[in-house]
């Protein structure tokens, strides 16, 4: 028994923002979230203003979405935006804005306080429909367009954690390979990674189906030039549109299985030592591999055909040599972040059986 659900309305090609904007106007009141810097970068924010101009639809700009935004700073941006009036959002940015932009619609129409309380958020339904999103990702890597789910920083807790609804999946996603076009080598590898991790732990989760392997096999055929490019250069812009559209395929395969603890084990590490999430993921991605393999061979064996390598130690490699990583680790450390991942809820979906002691032996060979 299988099925497949995805209610974004996708629009891809060079200028769709602006050549073919029907599904970006969803109210009368709009608060464009991004991060400090993406939306500008990107031009992306320009061009999204411009036809709210024209269009005389008022709207303020909600610019304050930090790296990995925290629960709290969520729920000010919902407050923002009730403030504001608005009625409808659109999120330009990666995976940080794009994620705050869900919890900003949850909390913009359920204040915290009076029976709704700020970690309600995580139960996933809501007494108010949360606000009407459209989405426009300026990096290749989360996959969030298409995703429900929404990763916050819990301060309290020392890490991260995502809720999910299917309430917060947006309305409409752009994908315009243009607006990555500019970024840093080395966040385009990041990225493209989280994508390709994505990708397999959806392709080797124990809720995997049909559906979601056709997309997974799809995605790393697309991804695998991809990541041989980006180990010398810039990718040229037909490979932005390619990175961009594989990390939207790696989304539409974790909305449909979630992730393992490749995602659950890299949080700490983004948490504690400051390591970009595609990283933190890659870090720990191969040795992830090389477990999964000895369940399910011929899957490993089909991920590495689509990637166009000839075996684990070919990607692992590959990983090693886009993922520069100088970061010390102790012992002690990953030993202690253990006791939080093991509680994780895609513990329970992994090919094989995870134990405190099977993470604890993970971390170390891949970190020390
Ligand atoms: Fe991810």
């Amino acid at each position: 028994m299988f099925g497949y659900y995805m209610p974004v309305k996708l629009k891809a090609g060079e200028n769709i923002v602006t050549e073919s904007p029907d599904g970006l106007i969803l109210g009368s009141r709009a608060m464009i979230v991004t991060g400090r810097s993406s939306g500008k970068r990107s031009g992306a924010l320009a061009d999204v203003t411009a036809i709210l101009e024209e269009r005389s639809v008022p709207y303020t700009v909600y610019d304050r979405v930090e790296n990995n935004p925290s629960i709290e700073a969520a729920a000010e941006g919902g407050a923002a935006a009730r403030e504001y009036g608005a009625d409808f959002i659109i999120a330009i940015g990666g995976g940080s804005p794009l994620d705050a932009a869900k919890a900003i619609a949850v909390y913009a129409a359920n204040p915290p306080g009076n029976g709704f309380e700020l970690y309600d958020i995580f139960k996933g339904v809501y007494e108010n429909k949360p606000l009407p999103m459209a989405a426009i990702p300026t990096t290749a890597g989360t996959g969030s367009e298409v995703t429900p789910y929404s990763i916050l920083t819990l301060h309290r807790e020392q890490t991260k954690r995502s809720f999910s609804s299917p309430e917060v999946f947006f309305k409409t996603a752009f994908l315009d390979g243009r607006y990555i076009a500019n970024l840093p080598l080395q966040t385009l590898r990041n990225t493209a990674v989280d994508a390709l991790s994505h990708l397999i732990e959806g392709f080797t989760n124990k809720k995997s189906s049909p559906s979601s392997d056709y997309i997974a096999l799809e995605g790393m055929r697309v991804l695998g030039g991809g990541l041989e490019i980006l180990k010398d250069s810039l990718p040229p812009a037909e490979l932005c549109t390619e990175l961009l559209w594989a990390a939207t395929l790696g989304g539409m395969v974790i909305a449909q299985t979630g992730t393992t603890i490749v995602h659950s084990m890299g949080y700490p590490l983004t948490y504690h030592k400051d390591i970009p999430h595609g990283m933190a993921n890659g870090l720990l991605l191969g040795e992830y591999m090389r477990l999964a393999d000895r369940e399910l061979p011929w899957k490993t064996d089909l991920c590495l055909e689509a990637l166009g390598l000839g075996s684990l130690d070919e990607l692992c490699a590959l990983l090693k040599l886009l993922l520069p990583c100088e970061t010390a680790f102790t012992e002690e450390e990953l030993a202690e972040w253990t006791k939080t991942t093991i509680a994780a809820k895609n513990v329970k979906t992994c090919p094989f059986e995870v134990t405190r002691g099977l993470e604890i032996s993970i971390y170390k060979k891949c970190l020390l």
